[in-house]
């Protein structure tokens, strides 16, 4: 599996990023078992970049399995420290060493269950960004807050918030991952339009902040119940250069799967 090229989306060239987020899930026996076979299953010569973020504990047993399937491994979150007294956190250049190129920064679960603010998420995405590591920050909308009619103002003002202070250097790789919090875990999706409304909306915030080039760079994943018979769908449109993968990354042949079917979309 290389990973080069990419596709080319209203005149720009954007890398494909499929990445998978482990969550809390699998043991070391079956996360083990996952990068054994996902090599054999991955496209000879796919164009997308693959990413797997496992439990921290998996890191580094990981990583040369997968790098050798042309994966990348990134940690599902970080502490904006550098080292010390932070309990239960990890630093980034604890994932650098364990050969993480990325990292989740403020996923939804992240928001809703351990009560990440906007201002924590900030801290983090300067550290990411300090350290280059690529982070890839997770914005998107409650149920509720989308039945108001306040989807665009809530994602434009976690966006904003997040990258308070990141100059557009600093933000080169910066990946973006729009997920609609109704559609993680529950099996329902975005329709294809809606998902590019908002990341075509998310594209145009980016061009307010930070000028017309680094936003069209700027890769936006859609994440929340994607699944093999719509990742077509999310690849085809306009403003939608990947996707962010949960609960259908777990199993190794669903999950190559849905890489080959988002090749050359
Ligand atoms: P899901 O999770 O694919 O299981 O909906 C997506 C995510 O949390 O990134």
């Amino acid at each position: 599996m290389s990973t080069n090229n990419g596709s080319e989306r209203g005149g720009w060239m954007r890398v494909t990023l499929i990445a998978g987020n482990w969550k809390m899930n699998k043991s070391r026996r079956e996360a083990l078992a996952f990068a054994q076979v996902v090599p054999s299953l991955l496209p000879d010569t796919g164009t997308s970049e693959v990413l797997i973020c496992p439990p921290y504990t998996m890191l580094y047993e990981l990583q040369p399995l997968l790098a050798a399937a042309g994966i990348k491994l990134g940690g599902q979150d970080v502490f904006w420290g550098d080292n010390g007294a932070y309990t239960g956190e990890i630093s980034a250049s604890m994932l650098l060493d364990t050969g993480c190129t990325y990292v989740i920064i403020g996923h939804s679960e992240r928001r809703q269950v351990m009560g990440e603010r906007d201002a924590l998420i900030n801290k983090k995405m300067h550290k990411a960004c300090q350290e280059k590591l690529i982070p890839i920050l997770c914005i998107g909308e409650t149920l509720e807050q989308r039945k108001d009619g306040k989807a665009e103002k809530v994602v434009a003002q976690q966006l904003e918030q997040a990258l308070q202070g990141l100059s557009s250097q600093q933000m080169d790789n910066l990946v973006l991952a729009y997920e609609p919090v109704w559609a993680i875990g529950t099996g329902v999706n975005a329709s294809g339009q809606d998902a590019q409304d908002m990341c075509r909306f998310i594209r145009e915030q980016l061009k307010q902040l930070y000028g017309s080039q680094l936003a069209a760079a700027i890769r936006i994943l859609y994440g929340g119940s994607v699944k093999e018979d719509n990742i077509k769908e999310f690849l085809q449109q306009q403003d939608i250069d990947g996707a962010l993968i949960g609960g259908a990354s777990l199993d190794a042949a669903v999950f190559a799967n849905i890489v080959r079917l988002g090749e050359n979309v």
